[in-house]
């Protein structure tokens, strides 16, 4: 989604710099010396991978003696933006960058941010929700507006404000005349060494090094900065200056020494050099990031499994699990009667299959719902709930705010998260971190086989607290990582399924028990990476009306690993082949009865576990709608109109 930075940097710091820099391109013409436009432009790439559609840049620059602002957008990629930053002054000390992901009016460069507005510019992360109320007012107080955004509406409205008040107290006045959510940064021709700072619902940083001040939607914008961060929070209105962050109004002010004037310093926050994502020598970060799993599942599980087969002294059952890595420790699981997991699109999915070993296994009643459902059905919440929150991002928009609605009713809240300083991590109780390394590519991959892993793990930490663990589990989880190899040497054979699924309209994926789930995330996976529609659906459940779906044209993909339902499955495979439809089965090792059934089947390493079996069949599902992704020629790490890190609801 969109992405912040702003930096403010000290005049002296800007022309002593400048003038280094001519020096050192006489002597090197290709000195690459960063400017202000270069920092915020290698910021915006780094914020690339959340997901945009246009880009700008302004910079606060001298113009025969008096300040103005140079403003330069693109719609597109960043790249496109890039040719222009040579129409940018060199000498700027102010400035702000913007990648938009669009709300409100299409991607083109007028509707790109920054908004420029009578000596003002803008840009905003967000939605704002009266923004038709506010527009009005601006039209007939003789603004016009040039784009279709809520966000130039609020640009309009501040300068409104302003035009009744001391600019200061009109930004205060603003942050409670707009309704919805956003992280606004404003500058101003009147104001050459300050950015005005407005935070509500959206994610926004400020950051100190030892020469610049910084703003940002993420504290990852900032990696190479080598600056402290200090995490705004909603509420907060401040001014980013020379001398630091002065905030006028919210949470932050509160925390300010009495005599102080300026915030200066931050959380020290260790991104390290992995944090970064580099896509090495691989065509694609999702290619990676599938490709990855074995070895970040490892770590994952050498970090939270003491002990699978009960040799630990004093572990209870087989299992011996480090309750602390698992954010357990930290929580009152004594007063826990039930679960409610919440997250969207594919943390969702985990939490459905994760359900399975939390009330089969775990015998803990466990309900799983869309983050962006969960709150307005006015769920049943108390002391004794234990909301475990799902989201590789930590920023998704309505699994944050599930987060601070149920424990607006005193429930504890652990998250499943893979960003250590993310919002919903800051928020929730208490976070099992992944720690499975960025993951940039907009489709889930490890992240999602990792979510599985670890309600799993949580499942199993609460089976053993009540002597329930099985042994028999803990041999399929020495036996994941090497299994998912397999899964991934099979991509030749998925390959050949890409090319025959290349030219569908439409894709079905089915399966039951955990396998069903799977098929659910199987699709979104496909459907999102390769623009075909593909739905999922519990195998038991095609009679009841997607079966009308099926004649000669209807490719099927079954999950079909020789457990308790498999003959189900297999009666529920003959019901679309007597109906003419094509079908694709993976299955499990060493099942030769389906391929009479079926157009192909490719046979997947078998464990006793079903959840864990569940992940190898996501491995080769993957795959697979990155196979046919590729052959496509569709973006597969950033899918058109989607965005990584959702942050509106
Ligand atoms: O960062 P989160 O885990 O909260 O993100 C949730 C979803 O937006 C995400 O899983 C999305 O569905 C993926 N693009 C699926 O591949």
């Amino acid at each position: 989604m969109c992405g912040i930075v702003g930096v403010v940097a000290p005049r002296e710091h800007i022309e002593k710099e400048v003038v280094a820099r001519s020096a050192r391109q006489s002597a090197d013409a290709h000195s690459s010396f960063p400017t202000l436009k270069d920092i915020i432009f290698s910021s915006l790439e780094r914020l690339a991978y959340r997901g945009y559609d246009s880009s700008g840049i302004a910079l606060l620059g001298e113009e025969g003696g008096a300040q103005r602002i140079y403003l330069e957008k693109s719609s597109g990629k960043i790249g496109r933006l890039a040719p222009k930053l040579s129409y940018l002054p060199e000498h700027a000390s102010l400035g702000m960058g913007h990648t938009r992901w669009a709300t409100h009016g299409p991607p083109t460069s007028i509707n790109a941010h920054p908004h420029r507005l009578r000596g003002m510019a803008l840009v905003h992360n967000g939605i704002i929700e009266n923004y038709e109320e506010l527009k009005k007012k601006a039209e007939e107080s003789g603004i016009t507006l040039l784009s279709q955004t809520d966000s130039e509406v609020a640009l309009a409205t501040l300068h409104l404000l302003a035009a009744e008040s001391t600019f200061e107290k009109a930004l205060l006045r603003l942050s409670e005349v707009l309704q919805g959510c956003f992280a606004l940064v404003v500058m101003r021709e009147a104001a050459p060494h300050s950015l005005y700072i407005l935070k509500r619902g959206s994610p926004l940083v400020v950051g100190f090094s030892q020469e610049m001040n910084f703003c940002a939607s993420d504290a990852y914008a900032l990696s190479d900065l080598m600056c402290e961060v200090l995490f705004l929070e909603d509420g907060d209105v401040g001014v980013l200056e020379e001398g630091g962050y002065r905030p006028l109004a919210g949470p932050s002010k509160t925390r300010l020494p009495s005599d102080a004037v300026y915030i200066r310093s931050g959380e020290t926050v260790e991104l390290g050099q992995e944090h970064r994502g580099s896509k090495a020598s691989y065509p694609y970060f999702m290619y990676k990031e599938i490709l990855e799993q074995p070895t970040v599942l490892t770590h994952l599980l050498q970090r939270s499994v003491l002990s699978a087969d009960g040799d630990t002294e004093g572990s209870q059952g087989p299992w011996a699990l480090d309750e602390e890595v698992l954010g357990l420790a930290g929580l009152d699981l004594s007063r826990i009667t039930h679960l409610h997991v919440v997250g969207c699109g594919s943390a969702y999915f985990a939490g459905m299959i994760g359900r399975y070993a939390f009330e089969s296994q775990a015998r803990i009643p466990c309900f799983v719902e869309l983050a962006s459902e969960y709150r307005y059905r006015k769920p049943c919440i108390s002391a004794h709930t234990l909301v475990i929150a799902v989201s590789q991002s930590g920023e998704t928009a309505d699994t944050l705010a599930c987060v601070r609605y149920a424990q607006s009713f005193g429930a504890q809240v652990l998250v499943v998260c893979n960003v250590a300083y993310s919002s919903i991590v800051r928020q929730a109780t208490s976070a099992l971190l992944m720690g499975v390394g960025p993951e940039i590519g907009v489709a889930s991959t490890k992240a999602f086989s990792a979510q599985v892993l670890c309600l799993y793990l949580i499942s199993q930490a609460f089976a053993a607290r009540k002597g329930l663990a099985v042994v028999e589990e803990g041999k399929s989880i020495q036996m994941l990582c090497a299994k998912f190899k397999e899964v991934l040497a099979l991509e030749s054979a998925v390959k050949g399924w890409a090319r025959k699924l290349q030219k569908q309209k439409s894709v079905l994926f089915i399966g039951r028990f955990t396998h069903a789930a799977m098929a659910y995330e199987g699709a979104l996976k496909f459907k999102e990476i390769t623009y075909i529609h593909a739905e999922g659906y519990p195998a038991g459940e095609l009679k009841h009306g997607p079966l009308a779906l099926i004649d000669g044209n209807m490719c099927v993909i079954a999950l079909a690993p020789r457990d308790e339902h498999y003959l189900k499955v297999v009666s529920n495979i003959a019901e679309i082949k007597a109906r003419g439809g094509r079908v694709f089965v993976l299955a499990t090792e060493q099942d030769h009865k389906l391929s009479d059934l079926c157009e192909q089947v490719i046979q997947i390493p078998a464990l006793s576990c079903a959840i864990l079996q569940s992940v190898l069949f996501g491995g080769a599902l993957q795959l697979l709608a990155y196979h046919t992704a590729l052959i496509l020629g569709r973006d597969v790490d950033q899918p058109r109109n989607l965005a990584k890190s959702v942050t509106v609801e």
